[in-house]
Formats: C-alpha cells, sequence, structure tokens
C-alpha cells in the first residue's frame, strides 16, 4: 500500500478558480460541427437545426467557453462564406483536414448555439492565408453595433445585437510544419502585434491570446515563446499552449503521469514569459490559455485525413473512444489546470463532440458520454470558490518517461461561500492502492458531502451508444473523519473526489 499525506489549509489560496478552466472547443473537424452540434435532420433537432441530445449532454457536462471555428481548420478558413443566406454560401476545400466545407454552419449559428449552451464564445482569426484586415473585418461584423457595412450585414442576417466576444486566438499553432501558413516566430510574432493594436483600436478591452508552441516537444519551444513575446508582449493578454497524451509504447505508468508533463510545460512558459517581462521591466504578467489538451491517440487509424480525390463532407475523424485509463488520465490533467491557476485562467478540452470528444453521436441516431466525460463533469461542478495550495508528502513510483513521481497527485478548492472543500486526488500507480490522509488546517470537517471514485478496475472498458457509462463515478466508501483530518483510500489506477463540509476557523 502507497500513502499520501496532504495538507490544506483555508489561508493558503493560489487563485479564484477561473471558471474559463472548464471551457471546451468546436472546429470544423469531422463531425464535430456537422453530425454533433449541429443535424438539421436528428429528430431532436430545433428550428436552428441543433441536435438537443447533444445540447442537454453540454449542459450536463458543464463547460463554460467554447472556442471556434479552430484548430488548423482556421488557417485556411474565410469567415465571410458563413454567413448569410445558407443557399448562397459557396462550399470550398478545407485544407487542413482535407475535406469539402459546406458552409451551411458559420459564426451566426455558432453564436445562436453558444446562447443556447449558456457558454461563452473564444473566437480564433485566420492568420495563416489571412491577416489584420480580415481580422478587424471579423470584429467589426461580431461586434460593432451597426451603421457599419459589416456590422449592417450582421444585423441583416438577423443578429441585431452584437455579439460582444471578449476573448480572441491571434492564429493557431503557427510555429506547426502541418499549419497553412506556418510562420517564423518573429514574423509571426509581428503579425499577432500588429493585429492585436488595430484589433485594440476598435475595443482596447479585448482579451488576445498569442499562439505559443503546438507542444512542449516541438524543437522551436521556449525560443519560439521568447521570440513571439519579444515581439508582442505589451499587446497581448495570454500565450495558448496545447498537449495531447496518449500512452507510448503500452507504458501505461507514464501514461497516468501525464500530468507531470503539463506542470513541466506550465512551469516553463510561465518562466519563459516572465524573463520577458523582466527584461522589459515590464509591471503586465502574461496570462496561459491551455487551449487545446486532451487525450488523442494521434497515430490511430481515426486521425488519418482523407487524401487524393477524396474530400468528404464531415468524414468521422479524429474519434477515439476513450477507456477508463484516459478518464483517469483527464482527472488528473485537470488536477494540474487547477493548481496552475494563478496563471493558466483559460483552457479548452479538445474537442466537443465526436472528434476527440466527451460527447458522441450517431448520425440520426443516439448522443452518450464517453469516460472521459465524468471526471470532467465533476470537476467543473465542484471545483468552485478558491484553489488552495496543497502541501503534498506522498509516496514515489517510478515511470519511464518522468522518472520518479509522486504516487498520490491532489489538488484542492475551498469555496467560502457554500462551505465546502472538495479534494480532486490521483493514484497514478497501476496496481498499488493508497491511504490517503487530508489534514486540515484554519478549518474544521464537519462531514463528508460525498466521495467518488473513478477507475481502479477495468481500465480498457469503454462506454458505446448502448453500453454501460463504465467511469460513472461510483461512491468510495472508505472515507472517514471529521475535525482536522479526513482519511481515504484510492484504488488503484484511479480519480477520486472528496467533498468535504468545513467551517473556516481561521482568527
Ligand atoms: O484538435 C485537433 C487539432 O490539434 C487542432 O486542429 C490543432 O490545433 C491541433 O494540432
Amino acid at each position: 500500500m502507497n500513502t499520501a499525506r496532504l495538507l490544506l489549509d483555508p489561508r493558503r489560496r493560489v487563485a479564484p478558480v477561473p471558471r474559463r478552466l472548464f471551457g471546451s472547443f468546436v472546429e470544423h473537424l469531422g463531425r464535430c460541427v456537422y453530425g454533433g452540434i449541429y443535424e438539421p435532420d436528428h429528430p431532436t433537432a430545433d428550428a436552428d437545426g441543433f441536435r438537443g441530445d447533444v445540447l442537454a449532454l453540454v449542459r450536463e457536462l458543464g463547460i463554460t467557453t467554447v472556442r471556434y471555428p479552430g484548430g488548423n481548420f482556421v488557417s485556411s478558413y474565410r469567415w465571410e462564406d458563413g454567413v448569410g443566406p445558407v443557399d448562397k454560401r459557396p462550399a470550398r476545400l478545407d485544407l487542413a483536414w482535407h475535406s469539402l466545407e459546406t458552409n451551411a454552419f458559420g459564426l451566426d449559428e455558432f453564436m445562436r448555439w453558444v446562447g443556447k449552451a449558456g457558454v461563452d464564445p473564444i473566437m480564433a482569426v485566420n492568420l495563416g492565408t489571412r491577416g489584420t484586415a480580415e481580422a478587424v473585418d471579423l470584429l467589426e461584423y461580431a461586434n460593432h453595433r451597426g451603421g457599419s457595412h459589416l456590422a449592417d450585414k450582421r444585423r441583416d442576417n438577423g443578429a441585431v445585437d452584437p455579439y460582444g466576444i471578449r476573448l480572441w486566438c491571434l492564429g493557431n499553432e503557427m510555429d506547426g510544419p502541418w499549419q497553412v501558413g506556418q510562420r517564423s516566430a518573429t514574423e509571426y510574432g509581428r503579425l499577432a502585434a500588429q493585429t492585436a493594436k488595430a484589433m485594440r483600436r476598435f475595443d482596447s478591452d479585448l482579451e488576445l491570446v498569442a499562439c505559443g508552441s503546438s507542444y512542449l516537444g516541438m524543437p522551436t519551444f521556449g525560443s519560439w515563446e521568447r521570440d513571439v513575446l519579444t515581439e508582442a508582449y505589451d499587446d497581448v493578454d495570454l500565450i495558448s499552449l496545447h498537449a495531447y497524451y496518449q500512452p507510448v509504447d503500452d507504458d501505461l505508468p507514464s501514461f497516468l503521469a501525464s500530468a507531470e508533463d503539463m506542470d513541466t510545460y506550465i512551469d516553463a512558459v510561465t518562466a519563459i514569459a516572465d524573463s520577458v517581462g523582466a527584461i522589459r521591466r515590464s509591471t503586465r504578467k502574461i496570462m496561459i490559455a491551455f487551449d487545446e489538451w486532451n487525450v488523442w491517440y494521434q497515430s490511430a487509424a481515426p486521425s488519418t485525413p482523407p487524401s487524393g480525390e477524396d474530400w468528404p463532407v464531415a468524414p468521422p475523424l479524429l474519434e477515439d473512444h476513450y477507456s477508463v485509463a484516459d478518464a483517469v488520465v483527464v482527472g488528473g490533467l485537470l488536477i494540474s489546470l487547477l493548481r496552475h491557476s494563478d496563471r493558466v485562467t483559460a483552457a479548452c478540452q479538445a474537442q466537443l463532440v465526436n472528434v476527440i470528444a466527451p460527447i458522441m453521436t450517431e448520425p440520426g441516431g443516439s448522443a452518450w458520454r464517453q469516460t472521459i466525460f465524468h471526471p470532467f463533469a465533476r470537476t467543473a461542478r465542484h471545483a468552485r470558490g478558491a484553489v488552495l495550495d496543497v502541501l503534498r508528502d506522498s509516496s514515489t513510483t517510478t515511470t519511464d518517461r518522468y522518472g520518479v513521481v509522486d504516487a498520490v497527485d491532489a489538488v484542492s478548492t475551498w469555496d467560502d461561500s457554500t462551505g465546502e472543500m472538495t479534494v480532486f486526488l490521483v493514484n497514478r500507480v497501476l496496481d498499488t492502492p493508497a491511504e490517503v490522509t487530508v489534514d486540515v488546517a484554519g478549518a474544521q470537517v464537519g462531514g463528508i458531502i460525498e466521495c467518488v471514485t473513478v477507475g481502479g478496475a477495468d481500465l480498457d472498458a469503454r462506454n458505446t451508444a448502448d453500453g454501460p457509462d463504465h467511469a460513472e463515478p461510483r461512491t468510495n466508501d472508505t472515507a472517514r473523519g471529521s475535525g482536522a483530518s479526513v482519511q481515504l483510500t484510492l484504488p488503484q489506477a484511479s480519480w477520486t473526489m472528496l467533498r468535504l463540509r468545513a467551517t473556516d476557523v481561521t482568527p
């Protein structure tokens, strides 16, 4: 049996829980839009063609924001193709995913959908094949009240009120050789700065995200962030990070510890951004938008786009079917994001429906929750108030990829308004349970509200349209204690959420 001791204290706060950590991502890719959120012929579709069964699951998932329209797709997208009368919209080749884009769904449909889903939009502009002019046009169409050409077009298209989109991504993965319009860091940094300056002439309060590296292993990682921020430090508010995880060579122990990589990545980008700021003697801090993260089996067949003469509409692409082990990893990645909430102020799980997604659909048929749905939904619902700085003393385990790591990882939140303290934990060891003691200082635990666990067994189980909900959290009845201490057991390879009723007794 491994052991871990955690110390929580409501006086040791990292930051308020950024509700934007629980964002998602909808790209024109595969069946995310078409056959995912939008399927006019579906029995549950509403008058706008939005699937009602998907909307219900999206609300249950508890996401707060959605990034749109890409991803790689945005780098050759003309946003104007997707507005105005649908029968006049052109079909175009989508060079990112070798598909045919019908443009039946565009900005106005997306904004209607986010309204129904009750989430905030995050809009990406094309800085691959396009530039500052088109970004500013899109901003005028979306956010200007009226009286100008593009704002009046929006009004003519049925949206009288401006959309008021606050958070904008200046391109996508511009360091990647796979990106249409890849640029050097300095080239991109200048374009991002120029575009940001132009957008701020319209509205100085926009929040703008510059592209960071596409992942920590990029050969240009580090110099990319430094050079982009050297050009754009004063003009942007956030820098993006993207990371996808999968077991390499069936190495499950390292896969379960994927949050180690996320921690390292966030800490490294924070250090680089702060060093650029220090050299400039700047008092501003650049925040982090982890605006693509998830488990993704990138080398598996569903991730291979069509080729040659084949340009299908909404082909099934990147349709990973997630296991219970994947759900445990997703729970662990959320712990890493929360732990860094003083710097990571926005994040988007990629993506929302069908494409590496917590929600799957059948054309004309049912929609269901993948295993990874459950830790996300529970964390989004119960991580409230402030993130606490958890002091951790844990047994260790050795992984091939990350060396010696703590067996148990954890983060906690404390909500003054409800008196609820929630601890999210992962046991990252494949074959050994862990006894955990949670010591609470500065608060008295009145009781355990709920303790639920995902994993421990059937790590390879997956959900299907008709199959059971394998990662539906089940009660963990080992949790005991009150006052200053609670004990619980974490099964091997598992994610757990412990909710405590606690009273603040700080002087
Ligand atoms: O989310 C799938 C793809 O992953 C996105 O289009 C791209 O930004 C990233 O490489």
